[in-house]
């Protein structure tokens, strides 16, 4: 398979109004947000405003001007109509149900400007992984769904930054990790955004998956969620964290394009990270229900395919696949959508279809580094790890308090402040320089000693050397 056609793309996503968390969380279904009225009877102008205003609390949003008051009223106004109109039609039908969600007062077209980014022109996709491809032969499961097997962590949230690329990588990546050592590990985006600069990634204005794997396979892994914690913006990459490979890949391989088959065969496996169109305006207020509302083939969102099946008869019997987004657990079922499966396109529904791929993961994980132990300068105080105990004052044979020189195997200089590194062992502590050897040219500056951390005070020290000796 040479060339994958595609252009690549940086998915550069959809992401959402910053908002409270605690609104995140909730996810109220109140029959007057949602409830199809009767014969579609127009709300009146009262209860609109009703609804807006606990909208507005439920969301903890504020605007500033009265202005902007007045157009988010008049957008989420329109989309009520839009869903009310929808749900009224879906509801004998089985179809998907669309609900007045956190972008509820956003037009679609504010929608897309504000949080889609544009396509760009990249090199191909990578080597298109065999393992998966489907054959006439090859018996796959009616359903899949990798939360019941413990393979998914619960849906975060990207927050107001263009990091889909990161949540669909890392969560890819737990799953297997999952599957592969049976542990659920929660790692890391922030460290993506912050140091996987390579190829199309570029922090909070976009990136790729398969970049994102390659970084994490040439880093020899990615650290944990709980130690790199997300921020939902780009900062500098922090390397002590970089350097803790607490999950590691083996390799990544992109799954035979426009092939549904071959996509269901690799979600039968592990979960795998899909790029999807997610612009569009029944995309933005999807509440419940197998999606089968409009959408093309224009990938600007990542997200995480966990599964597929059919629907019960409620959903029209419909072919699914299991999706889970980065929109916090908010947005449609608890952060995640069903999204028509079995089309006759062959990109899939919304393209889900063209670029998915997976990391490949062959063994254990690496060995963590042990903490190098602290010096220990005397039974109650200590230095830590590659440092040198200092005695600052001390009274016969008894040191009452020490000091710490940030060096290996340093000589303590009698200034009781300084010390000097291994290579430069003289100290002239008039000049508070370091030497190499007596009356040598070549010096450094003396290393300024901190205090030794102690468990006891100097007294009850002092108290014991005496009743001890
Ligand atoms: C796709 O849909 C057809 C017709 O409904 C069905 O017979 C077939 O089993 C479906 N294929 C998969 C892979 O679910």
């Amino acid at each position: 398979m040479a060339g994958r056609g595609t252009a690549a793309v940086a998915f550069v996503c959809l992401v959402f109004l910053a908002a409270s968390s605690a609104a995140a969380a909730a996810h109220v279904h109140d029959a007057a947000e949602h409830g199809v009225p009767q014969g579609l009877t127009r709300r009146t102008e009262a209860d609109v405003r009703a609804m807006f205003d606990a909208w507005l609390a439920r969301h903890g949003r504020t605007y500033n001007a009265l202005a902007e008051y007045v157009h988010r009223f008049r957008a989420f106004r329109d989309n009520l109509d839009f869903v009310d109109a929808h749900n009224a039609r879906a509801v004998q039908r089985g179809g998907f149900r669309l609900g007045m969600n956190r972008f509820a007062d956003l037009t679609n077209a504010e929608f897309r400007a504000a949080y889609l980014g544009s396509s760009t022109a990249g090199r191909g996709r990578n080597a298109v992984g065999e393992r998966y491809r489907y054959r006439a032969e090859d018996v796959l499961p009616e359903s899949v769904d990798w939360r019941e097997k413990g393979a998914v962590a619960p849906v975060k949230n990207q927050g107001h930054c263009g990091s889909c690329w990161a949540f669909s990588t890392v969560a890819a990546v737990e799953g297997v990790n999952k599957i592969v050592t049976g542990d659920l590990v929660t790692l890391s985006e922030q460290e993506l955004l912050d140091c996987s600069r390579n190829g199309q990634n570029n922090g909070c204005n976009g990136g790729i998956m398969d970049d994102a794997f390659d970084f994490i396979v040439r880093n020899g892994g990615i650290d944990t969620e709980k130690d790199y914690p997300y921020a939902a913006k780009e900062g500098k990459c922090d390397l002590a964290k970089k350097a803790r490979t607490v999950v590691s890949i083996d390799g990544f391989e992109d799954v035979p394009d426009d092939d549904e088959a071959s996509l269901m065969k690799a979600v039968a496996h592990q979960p795998v990270s899909v790029a999807i169109e997610a612009g569009g305006r029944e995309f933005q207020l999807y509440e419940s229900g197998v999606f089968t509302g409009r959408c093309g083939t224009e990938l600007d969102h990542a997200v995480l395919a966990v599964g597929y099946g059919t629907g019960t008869e409620a959903d029209g019997g419909k072919d699914f696949w299991l999706v889970r987004n980065s929109w916090g657990p908010g947005w449609g079922e608890g952060g995640y959508i069903r999204m028509e499966r079995n089309v006759t396109a062959r990109a899939g529904k919304c393209g889900i279809a063209m670029f998915a791929s997976y990391p490949v993961k062959n063994g254990p994980n690496p060995k963590p580094i042990p903490p190098a132990p602290e010096e220990k300068c005397d039974r109650y105080s200590s230095c830590p790890a590659g440092s040198t105990c200092c005695c600052t004052y001390g009274v016969r044979s008894v040191c009452l308090a020490w000091g710490c020189c940030p060096a290996k195997g340093a000589t303590c200089c009698r200034d009781r402040t300084t010390c000097c590194p291994s290579e430069y062992p003289v100290c002239n502590a008039g000049k508070r320089t370091c030497a190499k050897s007596n009356g040598s040219p070549y010096t450094v500056d003396a290393l300024p000693r901190t205090p030794a951390k102690r468990q006891r005070t100097a007294v009850s020290e002092l108290v014991d050397s005496i009743f001890s000796s």
